[in-house]
């Protein structure tokens, strides 16, 4: 069925909370719905989104606001691999994938609770992050060590240009840091995504490697164990619920409750700069706060993080790497301490702010802040931190 409104109120549809309205606001319950929408005739331009989390209506939208109401979670085949699949090739350290279909409408976390109900490994570092499926595939949502691309296996739209149903190996989605096929210029709009296959595992493959997270599961298991009076092990103790319960914790203490404070998560993208540039802002930083001063950073070679600067995050990899060309080094420095040094943490400017425990996301602090003067704050914001680490923050948030 496909329900159309006009002068749609979409302040509950997006997380920022903006009082913004569409022209069209049309929502569609099943893949066969989107043959009967005729794309042409739709008022422009056309907007397909999903949790409305990533986004920030500068203004009320003067075309279509399409969204999916595609729900549905099935398991396709579990733990039987066919070798004449690609899927098997890919999963060979997994001797249990399950592939898992889930429609473009399901709201995201709801999907790492029921893979967490169900024992299934692959998305409890991704839970309580807000937003729908369809969106996850096409932004590449990430937390924590893993982004989504790391269990997705297929991808399938609907290609409104030619009207007819494609899918995408994950390969063919030319996943980047918040990147894919789907947001490039000349594939944005096109496709909407409908479903897609996630490759899940029953064999445990907790990712632990990402900042406090080892720490505070290590807490959970001792806490647990003297519960229980047993032995500890780590290893019976560790599921797919236990880390999902750990993030949450995690997103809860640092990041703004959605459902209280309106806000798109991370509003910029860490910035990725040169070893040189980086040395530079290393040494002013010493400079400012004392020879010991650690800026946190990430060393990427060949699309591998390196967590740096930080006492408790690994150093495995930075020893496996050693003789790796010095020339193919870049540094991901974290936003959030950037913003932090030129003292934004906290502050507000009108209806906006910038989030006290996380710096990274401007929310709308009274509930009622307009448009302008969350991107009056993004652009001060932006300006201080060119001034100060001659780096160029970009947005992550989508501006419509
Ligand atoms: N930091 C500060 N001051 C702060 C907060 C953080 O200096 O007030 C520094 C610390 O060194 C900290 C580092 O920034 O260790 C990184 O912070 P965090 O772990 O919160 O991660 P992030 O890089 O700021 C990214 C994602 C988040 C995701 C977290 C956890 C982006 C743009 N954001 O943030 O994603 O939850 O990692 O994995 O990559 C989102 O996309 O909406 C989102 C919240």
């Amino acid at each position: 069925m496909i329900r159309t409104s006009y002068y749609q109120d979409l302040t509950k549809m997006n997380t920022f909370g903006m009082k913004v309205k569409a022209r069209c606001f049309m929502e569609y319950d099943s893949v066969a719905d989107l043959v009967d929408i005729e794309f042409e005739e739709l008022a422009r331009p056309v907007l397909h989104i999903g949790g409305g989390s990533n986004l920030l209506f500068t203004d009320d939208f003067k075309g279509t606001v399409l969204h999916s109401n595609i729900d549905f979670i099935e398991i396709l085949e579990d733990g039987n691999c066919d070798t004449s699949e690609r899927h098997c090739e890919r999963s060979v350290a997994i001797s249990t994938p399950v592939l898992v279909s889930v429609g473009a409408g399901v709201v995201f976390d709801d999907f790492c609770a029921w893979a967490a109900k169900e024992g299934l490994w692959g998305v409890e570092n991704l839970s309580y992050i807000p937003g729908e499926v369809g969106a996850s595939a096409v932004q590449n949502i990430g937390a924590y060590g893993v982004e989504v691309k790391d269990v997705i296996h297929k991808v399938y739209c609907y290609d409104t240009l030619e009207e007819e149903f494609v899918n995408f190996d994950v390969e063919e989605c030319c996943y980047g840091y918040r990147d894919s096929i789907f947001k490039n210029s000349e594939f944005k709009g096109r496709y909407i995504v409908t479903h897609v296959v996630f490759t899940l595992s029953r064999d445990p493959r907790p990712v632990l490697d990402y900042g406090h997270l080892k720490t505070e599961i290590e807490r959970c298991c001792e806490e647990h164990s003297s519960r229980h009076s047993e032995e500890r092990s780590d290893v019976g103790i560790l599921t797919p619920a236990l880390i999902r319960k750990v993030i949450i914790k995690i997103r809860k203490e640092k990041l703004p409750e959605p459902s209280v404070v309106g806000s798109a998560g991370s509003f910029f993208k860490n910035p990725v700069i040169s070893l040189e540039h980086f040395a530079r802002i290393e040494s002013a930083a010493k400079a400012e706060h004392g020879p010991d001063y650690k800026v946190p950073h990430y060393i990427i070679e060949n699309q591998t993080l390196t967590p740096h600067g930080e006492d408790q995050l690994p150093s495995r990899h930075c020893e496996e790497r050693s003789d790796v060309a010095i020339s193919t080094t870049t540094v991901k420095v974290p936003a959030a301490w950037m913003i932090e040094q030129c003292g934004w943490k906290g502050r507000r400017s009108g209806g906006a702010a910038v989030w006290e425990k996380q710096p990274l996301v401007i929310v709308n602090y009274t509930g009622n802040a307009y448009p302008e003067e969350i991107i009056g704050l993004e652009k001060r914001i932006i300006a201080s931190v060119k001034a100060k680490f001659g780096v160029d923050l970009h947005p992550e948030v989508e501006h419509v």
